[in-house]
């Protein structure tokens, strides 16, 4: 060493450190979420290293800790009875907590790690706030390095006991190590159900021997594109899922659809329907007007077997047997339906409805089971001690508890994560207490606790990480710890430490609500449009393309508005460590001769897509695939009808309308667009008529350019009109309604 140089900054440090003891080097302090009911930090640290040993009676949960903590860390500690040294000493005792088996102290001690838990599940809690101890940048390299565990001491307990989250694998198909993935990291956050969603109109995902047709057709549906989608699991599949669930104290909750969603089935078995079908498993989602038929006994028979496979199957207390979204229409014309109403004394279908229900609840009950069912079970009447989950909002929830049944309150509002994160955002989820306010203290034992919800329409494995977090670290927080503990802002700044531990998961987050939100202004003089971007989430870069190209970490840096004066598409997209988070936005400015000139529209658009404007179609800025951007103009049953006014006689070639569409929200192209030109907007000659060449079935959201190509033609009024096809057609769930067009910009060349 040379004394002669001056002192390094690292021995200026240690200096310091030495002089003031209050001065510590930093030890990492990890984000606990949920957050345990007590913590204390203590100074001092245990170090998870190759000596380590795990002392435990109980084979399976310390081989699950010392495999999983070969998985987190590269370090896999042997397993003793006894023992002393370097330990992690794993114990029940149902005196810590005689109300509450999922309850744990967990103690970190320099030389020793003690859980002890009221139950096993108690000391599987712990295990996972143990993991949670472990410093992210550990987990991502797994490197076999010893982990510094701070000490403290924690006394945690759930305030909920049904933490679940809702796994619709029907809608799209998860695969066996993708559902095992997510049920580690259920366990990760301590969520204890796994509400499993296996049947619905768009596939049957459960192999049932009795009827093999439920898979070998209702697994399978054609898309829009011709392919084939689907999937299922074997029943050997679904023990081995159940007993890797099992095994992290995670109870499975199958969901068995019924009366309704169950087109999957009914066209395996079209005999269990009113119409005797033929069907088709659709592509699309919604609701479907043909569902089991009540008046055939033939129906109860049928879902009688399947129940009792599925029972032998799911050692769970209870099956879930939806209850949602059953129309009526069917059970109205049917005669056996009616015939049914009629012998058992019932006022109507909504009866007949409750009938279905209790006559399949039981069944259940005979064999051991515990029902469980939307709200819509309450239709009519309950079945005894069924289960209400309350989707709609909380009145369901509400109703059951004063009936004393006990609920599942998930509300669409606060727990649905397939809506966007810009529609329920972090701090609404966070903000989420199960108890409705309308329960008083003796109700509110009725409610058992609350589900995220994932429903998987247009959702996949590779997108489900980023609907479902962060904001599912809100709901378990919301699940696991009391009301009245809640801190948003503590609570955000634990979740900005948590991203580093999501990251070394592997769990790709999205956004925490509306990440970015841009606003746009065209300046008529200088001819040109300028983009500003405003955050709405912190520690995020936003990134843009000018050329259409995707938008990658090496794309330019946004640091200032952006602004384009000739045609082009600007893209921008948020990204967090490296990770694309929320929506991108591509936002596309045509310039083109009709630009800022003059319209009039003749039938005018839904008010309800006012926010648009009557000028939004020749404004230079043109629609997303999402018709409620702000950007398109909406009309419900009818066509469209305008005429732009250039000004003075221009020399054209081309008209491009461009329309969207978004089956799924009953939004369809129209069936022809005609354009007209006039000088005098008097006498018009039409001049080309563009007819739809797009499939209407399509479950994606498409933009339709219908290109009007003339060659050179002069004129100063240009006349637009589409034909709306006005009925949505008979294979859309939504068959007879109206049908909505949506157009946005009209270029003209
Ligand atoms: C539901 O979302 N239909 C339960
Ligand atoms: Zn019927």
């Amino acid at each position: 060493m040379n004394l002669t140089k001056p002192l390094s900054i690292l021995s200026l440090l240690l200096l310091t450190l030495m002089i003031n003891p209050t001065i510590t080097a930093k030890v990492f302090r990890p984000a606990l979420i949920p957050k345990p009911e007590k913590t204390e930090w203590l100074s001092g640290t245990f170090n998870v290293s190759a000596k380590t040993k795990i002392i435990s009676t109980d084979k399976e949960l310390s081989t699950y800790l010392s495999e999983q903590l070969n998985e987190l860390t590269g370090i896999k500690p042997e397993i003793s009875e006894t023992g002393s040294g370097n330990s992690i000493v794993l114990k029940t005792d149902v005196n810590i907590n005689t109300a509450n088996k999922e309850a744990y102290k967990l103690t970190v001690a320099d030389n020793k790690v003690e859980i002890t838990g009221a139950s096993p599940a108690g000391v599987f809690r712990g295990i996972q706030t143990l993991f949670q101890l472990i410093d992210p940048a550990i987990k991502s390299t797994h490197k076999n390095k010893d982990a510094h565990i701070p000490n403290c001491i924690i006394s945690d307990a759930p305030a909920f006991g049904w933490r679940g989250l809702n796994f619709d694998c029907a809608r799209h198909f998860m695969s066996k190590s993708f559902v095992k993935r997510y049920i580690d990291i259920l366990a990760y956050y301590k969520f204890n159900v796994l509400h499993w969603h296996l049947t619905d109109d768009q596939g049957w995902r459960i192999e049932i021997k009795k009827y093999p047709k439920l898979t070998s057709v209702g697994a399978w549906r054609k898309e829009g594109d011709g392919s084939t989608y689907g999937g299922f699991y074997t029943q050997e599949d679904i023990k081995e899922i159940v007993a890797y669930a099992n095994n992290r104290f995670i109870t499975i909750v199958p969901e068995i659809e019924m009366p309704g969603h169950s087109m999957a089935s009914l066209t395996a078995y079209p005999e269990n329907s009113c119409t005797g079908g033929p069907f088709e498993v659709p592509n699309i989602g919604g609701v479907y007007k043909d569902i089991y038929c009540a008046g055939r006994d033939s129906t109860f028979y049928f879902l009688r077997d399947i129940l009792e496979e599925v029972t032998a199957l799911f050692p769970g207390d209870y099956v879930h047997i939806g209850g949602d979204e059953a129309p009526k229409d069917r059970w109205k014309e049917c005669p056996r339906c009616q015939a049914r109403i009629k012998a058992e004394g019932l006022k109507d279908e909504h009866e007949l409805q409750s009938y279905f229900i209790k006559r399949i609840s039981n069944y259940l009950v005979s064999k051991g089971k515990k029902v469980v069912g939307w709200d819509e079970i309450l239709q009519g009447g309950l079945a005894p001690g069924a289960v209400v989950q309350s989707w709609q909002d909380f009145t369901g929830a509400v109703k059951a508890a004063k009936l004393e049944h006990y609920t599942v309150v998930s509300p669409t509002s606060h727990t649905y994560l397939d809506s966007s994160p810009e529609d329920v955002d972090l701090r609404l989820c966070y903000a989420f207490n199960p108890v409705p306010v309308d329960l008083n203290a003796d109700e509110s034992k009725y409610v058992l606790g609350s589900e995220a919800n994932i429903w998987t329409e247009n959702i996949t494995e590779q997108t489900m990480d980023s609907k479902l977090f962060p904001r599912m670290l809100a709901l378990s927080e919301a699940f696991w710890g009391k009301p009245e503990n809640k801190n948003y802002d503590e609570f955000y700044s634990r979740v900005q430490d948590a991203y580093a531990d999501l990251t070394a998961l592997g769990i790709k987050f999205g956004a925490e609500g509306k990440s970015f939100s841009p606003k746009t202004k065209y300046d008529d003089k200088k001819k040109e449009f300028t983009v500003e971007m405003i955050k709405g989430q912190k520690g995020i870069d936003i990134y843009y393309t000018t050329d259409g190209s995707e938008v990658t970490t090496s794309s330019k840096l946004y640091t200032e508005p952006v602004t384009t004066n000739k045609t082009a598409t600007l893209k921008f997209a948020a990204f967090k460590d490296g990770q694309s988070i929320g929506k991108k936005v591509a936002l596309a400015f045509a310039f083109h001769k009709a630009l800022n000139s003059k319209i009039t529209l003749n039938i005018p658009f839904n008010d309800r897509y006012r926010a648009a404007g009557e000028k939004t179609v020749i404004d230079g800025v043109r629609g997303t695939t999402n018709f409620r951007d702000g950007n398109w103009q909406g009309y419900e049953g009818i066509d469209f009808d305008g005429v732009i006014d250039l000004g003075k006689e221009t020399e054209l070639t081309r008209v491009i309308p461009r329309f969207i569409l978004a089956s799924q929200s009953w939004v369809f192209l129209p069936s022809k667009v005609t354009v007209s030109l006039s000088n005098d907007n008097v006498n018009y000659t039409e001049i080309k008529e563009v007819v739809n060449d797009v499939n209407q079935k399509s479950s994606e959201n498409i933009l339709k350019d219908y290109t009007a190509d003339f060659g050179s033609t002069k004129a100063r009024y240009i006349k637009v009109h589409a034909d709306n096809i006005k009925t949505i057609p008979d294979w859309h769930p939504a068959a007879g309604n109206k049908c909505w067009i949506f157009i946005d910009e009209i270029v003209v060349e």
